[in-house]
């Protein structure tokens, strides 16, 4: 068979996103947010999610074919994401994609969303050698992966015993007065907004870095824990308030942001290196994160580690995740889910098919 061509499709948080591609060729990525919707609540409400999903579905189904200049029955398969996620919001891209495949007759992968994150970097840079480390640092998980294959076997060697990376932008963001989603905030006022003078200072303010003490590292190698951050920062900032002081915004963002991704760096690099994986793969929302892009790349080259850094738009939650997963399922000749699989808020990375 010729690369299979694949519809996936993602609702598991905020975005309703519809990816079609051919193999490891994307096709089309329409994404509709309702992150908007969320801002004046200072995080993701799920009622409001699983309501504009069903609004945005159909629209945006429709936008990806037109985009990919594809019809439905072209389509060799449609993937769904099955879960981690919000139930409600799972739901409606799963009764979606269910009714496509029961339409049209088309086998159907229930796909597991962290595996996307991971999949999607093979639109931008091929077949991933085995075995890699994948760094999947979003705004719900914060783990180390080795992946021996991103279709079928995928382990989790660590993971954070707390707030995950996205979660600790967003918690740090919210005490700092700063919009949501605080990561894109964050990673733009720590950079002086374009401007290199406004720039804040990284080594400005000592932040602590978590389960990096050698006492730590015994058990927790791999682990990680944001949550004493957080609370740094938050600590940081009353002090000063208490003594009447002004903050700086900027050094404040660029030295939590440096606690945060110095740590991700050197736990991803040992990772690599006590695996011998000369690969490293980033996903998830927060592996758009300038700042950690960077000094991934920094560290990568000095160990002789190359980095796969799919481009930031990538890295948030998109379709194109979710279709490329279902891709690579369907190249395998792997069976499609039964169809009456449900959605699971907990779906382990080890079970990237339902
Ligand atoms: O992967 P994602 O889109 O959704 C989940 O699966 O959670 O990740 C969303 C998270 C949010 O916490 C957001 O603040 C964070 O990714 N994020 C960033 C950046 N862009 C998004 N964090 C740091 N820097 C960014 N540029
Ligand atoms: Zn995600």
């Amino acid at each position: 068979m010729s690369e299979p061509l694949i519809l996936g499709i993602e609702s598991s948080c905020d975005e309703t996103g519809v990816g079609i591609v051919r193999g490891n060729q994307l096709l089309a990525n329409e994404v509709a947010s309702s992150v908007e919707e969320h801002v004046r609540f200072g995080g993701v409400v799920p009622e409001v999610a699983s309501r504009a999903h069903l609004e945005a579905i159909v629209p945006t189904i429709e936008r990806a074919l037109k985009t990919a200049d594809v019809d439905l029955g072209q389509l060799d398969a449609i993937a769904v994401t099955a879960g981690p996620g919000l139930m409600g919001a799972l739901v409606v891209g799963i009764a979606a994609a269910k009714a496509l495949a029961l339409a049209t007759g088309k086998p159907l992968y229930g796909v597991n969303h962290l595996a996307g994150h991971v999949a999607v970097d093979l639109l931008e840079h091929g077949p991933l050698p085995q075995p890699a480390v994948a760094l999947l640092v979003s705004g719900g998980h914060t783990s180390l992966l080795r992946v021996d294959d991103v279709a079928t076997k995928i382990i989790e060697i660590g993971a954070t015993i707390d707030d995950a990376a996205g979660e600790a932008y967003d918690k740090v963001a919210r005490l700092l007065g700063l919009s949501y989603p605080g990561g894109p905030v964050i990673d733009r006022i720590a950079n002086g907004d374009g401007d290199p003078q406004a720039a804040g200072d990284p080594t400005a303010i000592r932040f602590p870095r978590g389960l990096t003490a050698q006492k730590d590292l015994v058990k927790h190698r791999f682990d990680f824990s944001f949550s004493g951050l957080k609370t740094a920062v938050a600590r940081w900032v009353e002090l000063r308030q208490r003594d009447g002081l002004d903050i700086p915004l900027a050094d404040v963002a660029a030295s939590f942001q440096e606690a945060v991704c110095d740590v991700l760096s050197a736990k991803a690099i040992d990772a690599c290196q006590s695996l011998g994986a000369e690969d490293l793969l980033i996903g998830g929302g927060v592996a758009a994160n300038g700042r950690l892009r960077v000094l991934l790349a920094e560290r990568a080259e000095e160990r002789g580690i190359r980095l796969r850094r799919p481009r930031p738009g990538l890295c948030t939650d998109n379709g194109a995740m979710i279709a490329v997963l279902g891709a690579q399922m369907v190249s395998r000749g792997l069976p499609p889910s039964a169809l009456d699989f449900a959605a699971d808020s907990t779906l382990p990375v080890s079970r990237p098919l339902v």
